[in-house]
């Protein structure tokens, strides 16, 4: 609806600039300007205040009659002209080609301004039209929840979706009677069907928080903050845990909806007593 209203409103405006430029070049087209008719009228005032003296008609007389005699040769050149002649350069009127220079540069501005509107309108319109493919902020299919548990067990790392910029880890069954006070229940519902869907960035400063395999944590490397698998905070100058996306699960394929985030959990949760399990990855 906005973008309907946008265009329309691009096509208004090219389609008023363009009609008030034609206008004001067709007025100017032809039209003494108010300067050079006042200019115009002080000589005539002049004129008739002094009159050409008769040696002053004579000379405008014998200019006159130069310039016919000049004209009937020229002609007479021309009517004798054949193909091929090679002739004398005389400068082009203007007025006889059709295109004045003023009217080529009105034209050459008219163009320039439609190149302009037209490229700022397509650019306008790519910008807001709403794209055909999903992406972060949409529902992004992760895969068989049954692949999934898989990959997480065999590894031992969390399954990553690059496109939804999250880590999937495992959610024990054991951490549930804990985790179902303190979560909302969009998040609580993946966690029954054993997976968290944790939000890459730290919630810290917002550094990509990898995962530290020797002790089985998210350690990052910017500020030191340690989560435990399923993203609690543990250590570090993070105020919270990692935030989270709702983990659905449907007919066992495990969609992220990347459209709605929850806040990590307060400091001091920990719904699963895990430790670290081996060294860690940051000091
Ligand atoms: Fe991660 Fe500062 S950004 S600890």
């Amino acid at each position: 609806m906005i973008v309907a209203v946008l265009i329309i409103a691009i096509i208004l405006v090219a389609g008023g600039s363009l009609f008030l430029l034609a206008n004001r070049q067709r007025a100017a087209t032809g039209n003494l300007s108010r300067e050079t008719r006042r200019r115009d009228e002080a000589t005539a005032g002049e004129a008739t205040e002094s009159a050409p003296t008769s040696a002053e008609v004579e000379l405008s007389a014998e200019a006159r009659a130069r310039a016919d005699e000049a004209r009937g040769q020229a002609g007479g050149a021309l009517a004798k002209r054949k193909r091929g002649d090679i002739t004398a350069w005389e400068p082009v009127d203007e007025e006889e080609l059709g295109v004045t220079r003023r009217q080529f540069l009105n034209r050459g501005i008219l163009v320039t301004m439609l190149a302009g509107l037209g490229t700022f309108g397509a650019s306008l319109l790519a910008f807001l039209w709403p794209s055909s493919t999903a992406g972060f902020g949409s529902t992004i299919g992760a895969g068989k929840l049954g692949d999934i548990l898989g990959f997480m067990d065999t590894n031992k790392q969390p399954y990553y979706v690059p496109e939804a910029r999250t880590y999937i880890q495992p959610y024990p069954k054991s951490g549930l009677p804990k985790a179902k006070k303190v979560y909302d229940d969009f998040i609580y519902a993946g966690m029954e069907q054993g997976i968290v869907a944790l939000y890459q960035k730290c919630v810290h400063l917002g550094c990509r928080v990898p995962w530290c395999q020797s002790a089985q944590w998210f350690e990052c490397p910017c500020h030191g903050s340690k989560y435990n698998r399923v993203g609690e905070k543990r250590d570090g100058p993070a105020p919270r845990g990692l935030d989270r996306f709702q983990a659905i699960v449907n007919g066992g394929n495990v969609s992220i909806n990347t459209g709605l985030l929850a806040v990590g959990p307060p400091i001091g949760t920990d719904t699963t007593g895990q430790v670290a399990e081996g060294p860690h990855c940051v000091g």
